[in-house]
């Protein structure tokens, strides 16, 4: 028996799946594409910022830039005032270019090159430092103005994370910035974690509240701390993700392909998303003493937070044609117009479990005999290169033309690993504006 796994119903997706515009997208555009919500971007963000202001908490979003390589989120930022957090010079290029202020931006990730340092500084914007020596050549820039820095602390609970100062490089760290001078701005403290635990981050949080308190005896700002990205985003009801995880075993995959549960997102999260956020305001640090918002308040520090995957929820998906249909013995393999690249979790030699849904080509009848069980394949020559292992439960059997939708890919699986393999065209990403019918759909090229 194939297993299934729908992602939360959609009404929305499903009017714009049901309404033809794919099909003609598809046929306008000569194949497979990504599709771009930008509304829902907008609500996302404001759902974080209200989550913000219902605990009473000063705080500012910092969209996680690595997390989708499209223009149309990015001019949301710059539309309403998001912050913006760049790792990479390209990164910080495409958000200045995109009308985001340099004062706007976080640049994180390790080691960054010195000329991604010297435009950062130039701009006014935060710097997350990693390492000492990043520090020190961030010092020696001697552009005139001063570095506004965070200094990021290597979480004591993920002790094999490669990013962060641990305890005596903080230590150093605060007193190279007190003997800097006004070459520094040391505005606090930064971490990242991996995973989507909300009592982990409160209690880093609190510690970094403290750290604040210290530095301030030195004379440096320290009046904010970012608690970087890791809100999780829910893509399907709990009942589905208990029962695909008790069942699911090779057999349900192409060429017996084994997963166990630790291998996959955690696609269904109780708390997710801006109430991941509410919760981790509400927790107290170490489970002990006030709230963590509370503590914020205190201190008189803002929290800042780099969400990625959680702005891009249900902000878009990914289309693919169909271009044949084969048979193995109890189910078949569908080959679609794309690769397994645009579809990034293979990366982690994982799958990105959320059902596809397949659209009939118009004027073809929506069923022929289903359910009808099928990997899905990428249209090259690696053996390894499948959309999807799983066999999955289409509800009639697909046809060359036919288009199969991936939901809710925007964040981090639609465009991380792209590239023209086979010379065959990345995937043009269209953005719709209107989906809802409030006023005619339309539709551009993302730039
Ligand atoms: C420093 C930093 N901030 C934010 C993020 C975004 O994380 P997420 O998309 O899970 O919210 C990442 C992801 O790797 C990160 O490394």
């Amino acid at each position: 028996m194939a297993l299934t796994l729908p992602a939360h119903p959609d009404p929305l997706a499903e009017r714009l799946h049901t309404s033809g515009l794919l099909q003609e997208l598809a046929h306008g555009l000569g194949g497979g594409f990504h599709y771009l919500l930008p509304e829902r971007f907008d609500a996302n963000l404001a759902a974080f910022r209200t989550a913000l202001a219902d605990a009473d908490v000063e705080g500012r979003v910092y969209y996680a830039k690595k997390a989708n390589k499209a223009a149309a989120f990015i001019d949301r930022c710059a539309a309403s005032g998001a912050g913006v957090d760049v790792a990479s010079p390209g990164e910080l290029r495409e958000a200045l270019g995109h009308g985001v202020r340099g004062e706007d931006l976080v640049v994180t990730g390790p080691a960054k090159a010195q000329a991604l340092l010297r435009v950062a500084v130039q701009q006014g914007a935060l710097i997350s430092v990693d390492a000492l020596d990043e520090l020190d050549r961030l010092l020696a820039l001697g552009t005139g103005r001063p570095a506004r820095v965070l200094l990021r602390r290597h979480p004591p609970a993920q002790p094999r994370s490669r990013f962060g100062l641990d305890d005596a490089q903080l230590h150093e760290a605060l007193t190279r910035c007190a003997a800097a001078g006004d070459a520094v701005r040391m505005e606090g403290f930064s971490f990242h974690l991996s995973g989507y635990d909300v009592q982990p981050r409160t209690d880093l949080a609190g510690e970094l509240v403290g750290l604040c308190l210290k530095a301030r005896v030195l004379g440096l700002q320290a009046d904010r701390i970012s608690i970087g990205g890791g809100f999780a985003v829910d893509y399907v009801p709990a009942d589905a993700w208990t029962a695909f995880l008790a069942e699911q075993g090779p057999g349900h995959y192409h060429g017996e392909k084994a997963f166990t549960a630790a291998d996959f997102y955690p696609y269904h999260s109780p708390v997710a998303g801006p109430a991941a956020l509410r919760a981790v305001l509400a927790a107290r640090p170490g489970g002990e003493g006030t709230s963590l918002a509370e503590q914020l308040r205190q201190a008189g520090v803002m929290l800042l937070l780099e969400p990625g995957r959680a702005l891009l929820d249900r902000a878009g998906s990914s289309v693919f044609r169909v271009q044949g249909v084969k048979d193995r013995e109890g189910y078949g393999i569908v080959t679609v117009d794309g690769t397994s690249l645009s579809l990034s979790e293979q990366w982690f030699d994982s799958e990105y479990l959320p059902e596809p849904r397949l659209l009939p080509a118009p004027g073809r009848p929506a069923g022929d005999g289903g359910p009808f069980p099928a990997c899905v394949g990428g249209a090259s020559c690696l053996d390894s290169d499948l959309l999807t292992w799983r066999k999955i439960p289409f509800p009639a059997r697909p046809h060359a033309g036919d288009l199969i939708v991936y939901p809710n890919t925007a964040g981090y699986q639609m465009d991380s690993n792209e590239s023209p393999f086979h010379e065959l065209p990345l995937p043009p990403k269209v953005v719709i504006d209107h989906p809802d019918g409030s006023h005619r759909p339309r539709w551009r090229l993302d730039r």
